[in-house]
């Protein structure tokens, strides 16, 4: 494994033992480039700060070139974040470069990552550039970040499909030229981790300066080895391995199996992991990925025991069908927490429990909605208010906001729904019937708010257990090849289904603003 090698100049990175693992998250960045997943500055903003909360160590935060939204973002996320590193990506060319740079100078440990691909598939038909024109490129994109920047990272896009002389030959040149962390991406998951361990224990042998930068590895889920890959390497990851096609490595995945097998793997990391449950649920709402039951660490069936042997087993000794406590990720046992006689002070006190700071604005107004809720519901379980605070906290700056709701469902059709939206601070209704009272809602939004955009998926889950559980309802919409996923949880599904769509709607007019940036152009 090669753990963060030789730290000795990595800015911020000098004061950590050599067997720490640096971990930088690009949930803000290759995250969001998941198709359906966009997220707005309030929502970056929000998600830098928990990863800063949680001791990352950098947070990449955009991709500055390829948009204004980007730019903003990045440049918000380095103006709050005080002990992580911010990182911005650029592509190698100087427009890009100069253009991370502005938004990230004002950060106090800003990072400029540049990359470009070595493979000899990438060169020839992505690039369209011979070698030689790359490894100058490397050079010139590397010296000049260094010029603006103490803290460049470079990578070797599709690296694990790259010769391995030339990408000796690469990295020991961005090394040269003033990059302090060189990046060994997986970029289409292709690797296995032993090939993988090999291939980065072949630059620690084969680099004359490799002990000058810290390496670092950022693995995608194509096969579904990511995680296995980082492990073998150590590591640039996602919250709840959102990312690319089938997304980067978990961070809560890697995070975990250091800790939980350090007797193996010797490795520490600066994360505090009882902070992973609230990241991963934020990660969630905010981007409309919902995280399936069975996912390792963050899954809602990680700590569930079903049969009942396990069960038994459970009840004599936790440690028979548990390598790691709920508690270590921030998931408390007892989940029953309060009902509609709880008062503002407990309330306030679960919400610091469960890692919220609100103003007291913020505070009054969510102290509202949970009695609104415990109105509709006894029990009102961790899991509840999360989702009240979150889907709150994530519309706050939603052109489309809902309002009001009244449908009529049932055999005897036609299914119809009232719909009140306010949309750009105004109040509007409308009535539709449709096939069924969903189909009759998101008719009613559209009448509101025309677009083209096409349901793609529409998915509902409960929160928790029992009848009177919040549904938690995911919409995807596609429009003209962008995708977006919007989440809406309430007692009533089809109150939850008119807030997914909207939420995918607000999503949508984020990404309409987003281009895609080329290739390169060196
Ligand atoms: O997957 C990849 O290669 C990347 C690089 C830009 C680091 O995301
Ligand atoms: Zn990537």
């Amino acid at each position: 494994m090669s753990a963060i090698s030789s730290p000795t100049k990595s800015a911020g990175a000098s004061e950590r033992p050599a067997d720490r693992v640096v971990i930088f998250d690009t949930t803000l960045r290759d995250g969001e480039q998941a198709p359906g997943c966009s997220m707005n500055l309030e929502e970056k903003l929000r998600i830098a700060t928990v990863l800063e909360e949680m001791g990352v160590d950098v947070v990449e935060a955009g991709f500055p070139i390829a948009s204004n939204g980007d730019f903003e973002a990045v440049r918000g996320v380095a103006q709050i974040l005080k002990t992580s590193s911010v990182a911005g990506l650029a592509r190698a060319s100087r427009k890009d470069i100069d253009r991370a740079w502005e938004a990230l100078k004002d950060a106090a440990r800003p990072r400029i990552h540049t990359f470009i691909s070595t493979s000899p598939l990438h060169m020839k038909f992505k690039l369209q550039m011979e070698p030689e024109a790359v490894h100058q490129a490397i050079i010139d994109s590397v010296s000049h970040a260094r010029n603006l920047c103490e803290d460049v990272e470079w990578s070797a896009e599709d690296a694990s499909r790259t010769d391995r002389d030339f990408l000796c030959r690469c990295v020991e040149t961005a090394i040269k030229a003033g990059a302090r962390t060189v990046n060994i991406p997986d970029t289409v998951g292709y690797a296995i981790p032993e090939e993988f361990a090999g291939l980065i224990a072949m630059l620690r042998d084969r680099v004359p300066n490799i002990d000058k930068a810290v390496i670092s590895v950022h693995c995608h889920n194509d096969l579904g080895l990511a995680v296995a890959n980082s492990l073998a390497a150590v590591v640039e990851c996602t919250i709840n391995g959102l990312g690319e096609r089938a997304g980067n490595a978990a961070m809560e995945e890697i995070v975990m199996a250091l800790r939980t097998r350090h007797d193996a793997m010797a490795y520490a990391t600066g994360i505090e992991t009882t902070t992973i449950t609230r990241a991963s649920k934020l990660v969630s709402t905010i981007t409309g990925f919902a995280v399936q039951p069975n996912k390792a660490i963050v899954g809602a069936n990680a700590f569930a025991h079903e049969s009942g042997i396990h069960q038994d087993g459970m009840l004599k000794h936790a440690g028979t069908y548990e390598i790691m406590t709920p508690e270590s990720v921030g998931l408390s046992r007892s989940t029953l927490v309060m009902g509609k006689h709880s008062g503002r002070h407990a309330f306030r006190t679960k919400l610091k429990e469960l890692g919220f700071d609100l103003g007291d604005n913020a505070l009054e107004d969510a102290f509202r909605r949970f009695k609104e809720l415990a109105d509709k519901k006894k029990d009102v379980y961790d899991e509840d208010i999360i989702a009240l605070v979150d889907d709150e906290v994530v519309r706050s700056n939603d052109r489309i906001r809902f309002v009001s709701l009244q449908v009529i469902a049932g055999s005897k059709g036609p299914q119809q729904a009232d719909l009140e939206l306010e949309i750009d601070g105004k109040t509007m209704a409308a009535r539709a019937t449709g096939d069924g009272p969903v189909d009759a809602t998101f008719k009613a939004i559209k009448t509101l708010f025309p677009h083209e955009a096409k349901l793609q998926l529409f998915q509902v889950n409960a929160v928790t257990a029992g009848t009177d559980a919040q549904a938690e309802v995911t919409v995807r919409l596609e429009e003209e090849g962008k995708t977006v996923n919007g989440q809406g949880a309430d007692t009533d599904t089809l109150v939850a289904s008119c807030k997914a769509y909207i939420h995918a709607l607000n999503k949508l007019l984020v990404k309409r603003q987003k281009t895609a940036p080329a290739a390169l152009s060196a």
